[in-house]
Order: C-alpha cells, then structure tokens, then sequence
C-alpha cells in the first residue's frame, strides 16, 4: 500500500510517498481502509521534530474510512462499518490497523470526508468549550485563529453554548469567515492591537477565557486580556513555543488560571471518547455546526497540504485522499 512517511525530520519535503506492507490487525486491532486523512498542526510539529516521533514513521492521527478486517477478539466495530477515530499515528495511508476501542461507528447522515474533518479538530473545539473551561451563557471568550480548523469549530461551539466570542485573524477574508462561523467580534491581530481592542470591546472587564493556539505571538499579551479569575487555555503553538514563564505572574495578573490541555487526555476512556463523538457528530448530523473543508489533496500531494498549512493559507479542513 501507499504511505506518507517520515525518515528524518525537517520541512515539508522530508515527507516520502512510499510502499510499505499493508498492516495485519493483531488482537484488539482493526484495519481501516481510509477513505480521507486530516491534516493537522500535529502533523507539522511531529514531522520537525519539535514533537519527537521514533523514526521512521507514517504521520497523521484523523481517519475516516471502512473497516476491512478485524483482529482476534473483537467483535465491534464490523467488516464494512464506516469508522472514523484520531490520535492513532498511521493516517497519511491507504490502511491503517488501530485499536477496535478507539474507533467511533460514523452515524447515517455523516460522510467519511466530514467524520475525517471532525475527529481531530471537532473533538478539539468540544473538549475546550465543554470541558477545559465549560462556557457559560454570558461569557466571554477569545479564539485566537478563529478561521482556522479548530478555530472555526470553536467559535460555532461556543456560541451554541451562549457565550460572547471574540476572535482573532490575519485577514480580511478569515474575518468575514469567523463572522459567518457566529464570531462577536473579529479582531485583525496582523494590524490592530488584540490587547487594546479586547479591553474596549469589554468595557474594561476582560475575558473570562482564553483559547490560544497560537502560542509565542499572543500568550504573554493574551494574560493581560483575562478578568481577574480568568483562564488561558493554551492548546497549541502556530507561532513558535511559549517560552519558560514564571507562575508568579498569574498572581499579578488576577489570580489566573493556566492550563496546557491535550485531546488525548480528554478522550482516555471510551466511555468519554464516545460521549463527544455522539454529541459532536450530531451537531455535525442535525446542521448545527458546519464543518468547513476546504481542499482535498491527493495523498502523494501532503507535502503540498503542510505548505499550505504551515504558511496560514488554510481556512478550515485540509484532507488527504488516498
Ligand atoms: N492541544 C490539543 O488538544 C490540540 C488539538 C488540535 C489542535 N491543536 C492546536 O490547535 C492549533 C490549530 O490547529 P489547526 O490544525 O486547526 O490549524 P489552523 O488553526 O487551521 O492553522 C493554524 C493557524 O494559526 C494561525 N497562525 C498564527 N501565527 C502563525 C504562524 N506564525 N504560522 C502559522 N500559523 C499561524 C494562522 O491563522 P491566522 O492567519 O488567522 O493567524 C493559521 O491559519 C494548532 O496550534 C494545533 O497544534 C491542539
């Protein structure tokens, strides 16, 4: 079969369309013939090395496909169920074996190219919104990249929770997407001040959270934006990591809260994983959030998707189809 591989780390061309052998399901295993891949920031930040992978490996970690043949011992999902699942290295393929308890059975009315948009992502944007910090009607959050994949995603769950967004984009074109995905307010971060536009946007009171993705160029001044007992949510670094910090400043700043969060400690337990996915994709089934998915690439082209990704052309979904 055909795979995506990475030998040594490094920019997008180190990613190597290759043939390996198709994978056998072990006991507990599945094996999905993938129908599309996510592309995600996670891929970038395993395919440099600033996430450390044993080498060489097949990247991407956002399925959505049918299951071909299943291992010893496992009796759901079945030959033939549509499937979608996340965070098991292997995506960037035309199969991939994973374990029978991490894969979600896609409801009628949702196709494989928005299960493969929603695993990664959606789950994402739910846990965040739902969980890290549950909004409440009359919050007021900031999404940082809101036009972006999860950016997107969260500014819609946010709002279906009744909270005040604002957002924050490079361009007039990510804006008016923001806006139309339920975003209050969107603050160009390439030409205004984020931190003097939020205190005027909120009279002075600042937010009650903060979802940064973006890391380096926006954490520190994001601390300033908070009300006292507010909290930043720092999920991801776009920009480059967030250097040491001194926990002090969370005292200065109002009694902050930091949180570093991460999808995978959030769906552990199958009970939880399937929890998400059933509220999540139902949304996505009754037309309450919308997933955007804005290129297909073919799987030889994923070098192509991480340019694309990585120099902040994308706005929503990028996937691969082997
Ligand atoms: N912790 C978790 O559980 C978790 C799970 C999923 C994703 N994430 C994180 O969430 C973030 C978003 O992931 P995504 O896949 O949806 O990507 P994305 O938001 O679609 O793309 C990244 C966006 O970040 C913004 N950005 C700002 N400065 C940038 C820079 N110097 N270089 C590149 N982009 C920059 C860009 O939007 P503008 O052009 O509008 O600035 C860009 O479009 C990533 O940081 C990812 O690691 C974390």
């Amino acid at each position: 079969m055909k795979a995506v591989r990475v030998h040594a780390p490094g920019g997008p061309e180190v990613l190597r369309y290759e043939e390996i052998e198709r994978p056998v399901p072990g006991p507990g295993q599945v094996l999905v013939m993938i129908e599309a891949a996510g592309v995600n920031f996670i891929d970038v930040y395993q395919r440099t090395g600033l996430y450390k992978v044993p080498l060489p490996f097949t990247l991407g970690q956002e399925v959505a496909g049918t299951v071909a043949a299943v291992g010893p011992g496992v009796s759901e999902p079945k030959v033939g169920d549509r499937v979608a699942y996340t965070s098991v290295l292997g995506a960037y393929a035309e199969y991939a074996v994973v374990p029978a308890d991490r894969v979600v059975v896609l409801p009628d009315g949702v196709s494989a190219k928005q299960g493969a948009a929603a695993m990664l992502q959606g789950l994402t944007a739910h846990y965040l919104v739902t969980s890290t910090h549950p909004l409440k009607a009359g919050d007021v959050c900031l999404v940082h990249a809101a036009a972006g994949g999860v950016g997107l995603l969260l500014c819609q769950i946010a709002k279906l929770r009744g909270a005040r967004v604002l957002g924050t984009v490079s361009t007039r074109e990510k804006a008016a997407l923001a806006r139309g995905a339920g975003a209050d307010e969107v603050i160009l971060y390439t030409e205004q001040d984020f931190e003097t536009e939020v205190k005027r946007l909120t009279n002075g009171a600042g937010l009650q959270v903060i979802y940064d993705s973006v890391g380096k160029t926006t954490f520190e001044k994001g601390l300033s934006c908070l009300a006292p007992r507010g909290m930043m949510v720092l999920f991801g670094q776009s920009s480059g990591p967030v250097g040491p910090f001194d926990p002090q400043v969370l005292s200065q700043k109002g009694s902050l809260f930091l949180t570093r969060p991460t999808l995978a400690h959030y769906i552990a337990t199958r009970a939880e994983l399937l929890a998400r996915a059933e509220e999540l994709l139902g949304w996505i089934k009754g037309g309450r959030i919308t997933l955007r998915i804005e290129r297909e690439l073919p799987l030889a082209q994923a070098a192509e998707a991480h340019r694309l990704l990585e120099g902040r052309k994308t706005m929503g979904k990028v996937l691969l189809i082997p």
